[in-house]
């Protein structure tokens, strides 16, 4: 009998595993600022949808009609235009599965969303890193991702804005890429509500450009795993040839979402104060000594520490039960930053007083050193 192991994909064998951060279990009263949620709960006709969805014995429509007819009329497109999963993760792995061969190649540009590289290349896919340029504008290195595209190229991923830097990109430049790439172009727009600007006017000019959005963020539906995309209409037949059952969408998930559409005034205002939050934590950090606070498009900031590893700082906010991120791999070149989500005004709040206390303790003890 051969080991049980050897039946897996070699590609898979040869991965280096994935160590996920470790996250504070759900039930713990963390403050958790490290995964960009909402601190806002679902819309007050989402969570009504959510209470009164008691006939889970039956399945939910097949096609998920009124999910996709509600995600249409919101984004401004067809329903038969939508392709929708648990996620945008899932609608990321539908496109893998209907593109990907191994060996096959895909462009992103680093540092970005970490799943494009974990996701794509499970598939067997070459991930090709075009890096973003230096700090403060992280700008798309348009001239870059067009040299990299070839023959193996099946997708260009753009992110905008981009998780974790938080940059807006400038539109000429994702038009650019779109305009000049011989291969399927996604954009991911998980992050659009909180910037207020879209390209979803591009899947209506170009046969090979797709939307992706998620409800995880500005609608606060992260729980119930509901994101999206809008497709070429040229690729509609084999997308639903390729996406599961139910596009792995539970009728409660379904429900919520089309509730929170129905709801969307409430969100707008949600985002509105999240961002007034955003700037309000943002002019805090920046005026703590040595703090740098990147520009934001998103719920969500990239604050840069006076230090050239920021993990301790990142240990010290967790030991106090406050979860923020830290990009550890010296490749993507943030390891003196942190990403914190904009969570309550009581969190945020929290969160400065134990970073300002870590750093001052930090310059204390680095005082009294210079002076022993
Ligand atoms: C850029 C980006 N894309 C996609 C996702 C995944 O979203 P979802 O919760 O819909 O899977 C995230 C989540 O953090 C993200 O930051």
């Amino acid at each position: 009998m051969p080991a049980i192991t050897d039946l897996l994909r070699p590609h898979l064998r040869a991965r280096k595993m994935y160590a996920p951060a470790a996250s504070p279990p759900v039930y713990t009263r963390a403050v958790r600022l490290d995964w960009n949620e909402s601190p806002f709960p679902p819309s007050p006709k989402a969570r009504r949808a959510i209470e009164t969805h008691l006939n889970g014995n039956r399945y939910p429509d097949f096609l998920q009609t009124a999910l996709r007819e509600s995600l249409g009329r919101y984004i401004d497109a067809p329903a038969n235009r939508i392709i929708a999963g648990a996620g945008l993760d899932d609608v990321l792995n539908t496109i893998a599965m209907m593109v990907i061969e191994p060996g096959d190649e895909v462009i992103v540009s680093e540092p970005t969303f970490g799943v494009y590289r974990s996701l794509f290349s499970l598939h067997g896919a070459s991930v090709r890193n075009v890096p973003l340029g230096t700090r403060p504008e992280f700008a798309l290195d348009t001239a870059g991702i067009l040299d990299a595209i070839g023959d193996r190229t099946k997708l260009v991923i753009v992110c905008n804005p981009n998780n974790p830097t938080g940059t807006h990109f400038a539109r000429e430049d994702v038009e650019r890429i779109v305009d000049e790439s011989l291969c399927l172009v996604a954009i991911d727009e998980a992050y659009a509500e909180f910037s207020g600007r879209s390209h979803r006017d591009l899947v209506d000019k170009y046969q090979h450009v797709v939307i992706l959005r998620t409800m995880s963020k500005f609608a606060g539906l992260a729980g119930f795993r509901v994101g999206y995309g809008v497709f070429p209409e040229i690729l509609m037949p084999w997308l639903r040839e390729i996406a599961p059952p139910f596009f792995n969408i539970s009728a409660v998930a379904a429900a919520a979402a089309i509730a929170s559409l129905e709801d969307v005034e409430h969100l707008r205002a949600n985002v509105a104060t999240i961002i007034e939050w955003r700037e309000h934590l943002g002019a805090e950090l920046l005026s703590i000594d040595g703090v740098t606070v990147f520009p934001s498009a998103t719920n969500f900031l990239l604050v840069q520490l006076p230090m050239d590893d920021a993990s301790p700082v990142v240990g010290a906010l967790a030991a106090n039960n406050v979860f923020v991120r830290h990009f550890p791999s010296p490749a993507l070149g943030l390891r003196d930053c942190l990403r914190v989500s904009i969570g309550t005004a009581k969190e945020n709040e929290l969160f400065l007083a134990l970073l300002k206390a870590e750093l001052e303790r930090k310059r204390g003890a680095r005082s009294t050193m210079e002076r022993g």
